[in-house]
């Protein structure tokens, strides 16, 4: 089976969140299900310099607005193509982002040009590959099927949302620089609210739709979780399915961790929790250490971090956050920290800082508003560090709340809290601090976490097997 995935970001070359994990370990997942997945990535700076073995596969005169090349190419284990397009492509730093925290204003042309090559290999091959598969993520993929319509069909097509919330939006007078078809701008195409979407477009094209957890699946349904596209999704619900992402269980394995002290079980924990106090400035307490590793926007909800503190401080807890984002929330972030003792905070992304934390929390809070996967409640349970969640999408999935019941069974591994409010994750806080005291209990807690299955074996299944559907019902 040849998959051709095409990302807008992919890990370890270029990432801003969890989808360039998953791109990033899609395509080894999939080996072992009998699939050669390869990615068809940007040209940023980053992946041209790690381009290895590189061939020309096509030469474009006009990739949206100058000649481009595509190169295929090995990088980090990953089988690649690779958009080298310099007008597009050749900007440092963030692949969305300007220096100044600003959506670059051709956004929408460079991934459409992201889209169109995606449907030209799709339909033409790369070098004699011909994938039977398009698999795309989120907007940035969105465009492939009007593309692939203009060239007259090609192979199936699956598009993964990873967050509805951004939805490739922009307005009608860019039809002509998308080489968007105008007849299509209606409600059954790209038309979404007056405007171009790109994701509403993929959303009504794709022949199957996949998001990364099967609750967040049923909400996308909802107007509360929909952002405006619930009809859209309602409308498609036959061709919807929530496969849950894995975590890449080497890269986050507690035993071989080389940014740790590694440990085997919840015992081994105690030395990361010292170093990561040492390291963090924070004294010794009672309470549990809580972490918080998380881009800081309002869908993860940390705003409602501050109010609920108290009852962590209360019982002899302590917090440390690793992030960046908003600037507000880092402002806010910053002088939590300063005002208080008991409370670490580092702006900034850190990955070997991100497993230490990870490592010596004792729990990590993921507050989300909503929250399609979610990975690091999933590194917590790896490392015996007991994910506090709010009830929500893939949080809803991955964590087996401390009920009386599920304590009384021994199967919990976490706690939920809900609504999403400060008076609710509060409570859990509060609630956390009493199960720390209880040493039995959170021994169970954090060996459960640790044994719970988080890698991708399940779910690379569930791709295959959906692929295999759809190819063959052609
Ligand atoms: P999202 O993709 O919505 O940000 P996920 O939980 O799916 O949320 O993925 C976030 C990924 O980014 C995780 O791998 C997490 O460890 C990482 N991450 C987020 N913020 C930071 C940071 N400040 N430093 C290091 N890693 C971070
Ligand atoms: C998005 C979501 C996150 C998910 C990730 C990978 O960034 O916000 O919940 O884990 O994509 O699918």
């Amino acid at each position: 089976m040849r998959v051709l995935s095409i990302a807008s970001e992919c890990a370890p070359l270029v990432k801003t969140g969890g989808l360039a994990d998953v791109a990033g370990a899609l395509p080894a997942a999939l080996r072992a299900e009998g699939v050669w997945m390869r990615t068809l990535l940007p040209g940023y700076p980053a992946v041209m310099a790690a381009l290895q073995d590189v061939s020309e596969v096509y030469y474009f005169h006009d990739l949206f607005g100058a000649p481009a090349r595509l190169m295929a190419g090995q990088a980090a284990g990953l089988d690649l193509l690779a958009i080298d397009a310099p007008h597009l492509f050749a900007r440092p730093g963030n692949p969305y982002l300007d220096a100044d925290g600003r959506d670059w204003p051709d956004n929408p042309e460079r991934f459409a040009a992201l889209s169109w090559v995606g449907a030209h290999v799709g339909v033409h091959g790369a070098l004699g590959w011909h994938p039977q598969v398009l698999h795309g993520h989120d907007w940035q993929a969105g465009l492939v099927t009007e593309y692939l319509r203009q060239m007259g069909g090609g192979p199936a097509t699956v598009l993964t949302i990873h967050n509805i919330a951004f939805t490739g939006s922009t307005d009608p007078g860019r039809i002509g620089s998308l080489r968007l078809d105008p007849w299509r701008f209606h409600m059954e195409g790209y038309e979404f609210y007056g405007g171009i979407s790109a994701l509403k477009a993929g959303l009504m094209g794709a022949d199957a739709l996949t998001t990364v957890s099967p609750t967040y699946a049923a909400e996308l349904m909802t107007p509360e979780y929909g952002m405006g596209l619930d009809g859209v999704m309602r409308h498609r619900r036959e061709s919807l399915t929530g496969i849950l992402n894995g975590i890449d269980t080497d890269a986050w394995n507690p035993a071989t961790d080389p940014a740790i002290r590694p440990y085997r079980d919840g015992n081994g924990k105690a030395a990361n929790t010292a170093a990561l106090r040492a390291e963090m400035g924070l004294p010794d307490a009672d309470g549990p250490l809580c972490v918080i590793v998380s881009r800081m926007s309002h869908q993860k909800g940390l705003d409602l971090v501050p109010e609920a503190l108290p009852a962590l401080l209360e019982h002899g807890g302590q917090l440390a956050v690793l992030g960046s984002g908003d600037p507000a929330l880092e402002h806010a972030f910053r002088s939590l920290g300063d005002r208080n003792p008991q409370v670490a905070v580092r702006i900034g992304y850190d990955e070997a800082l991100s497993h230490r934390m990870i490592a010596g929390g004792d729990a990590i809070l993921v507050p989300s508003r909503f929250e399609p996967c979610g990975l690091t409640q999933m590194y917590g349970l790896r490392y015996g560090t007991v994910p506090v969640v709010a009830l929500t999408g893939g949080l809803a999935d991955t964590v087996i709340n401390a009920s009386p019941a599920a304590l009384a069974r021994g199967v919990a591994t976490g706690l939920q809290f809900s609504p999403v409010t400060a008076g609710a994750l509060g409570f859990a806080l509060a609630r956390l601090c009493q199960l720390y005291r209880d040493r039995d209990t959170w021994s169970r807690l954090v060996a459960n976490g640790m044994d719970q299955p988080v890698g991708w074996d399940q779910s690379a299944r569930a791709y295959a097997a959906l692929y295999a559907r759809l190819t063959a019902a052609r």
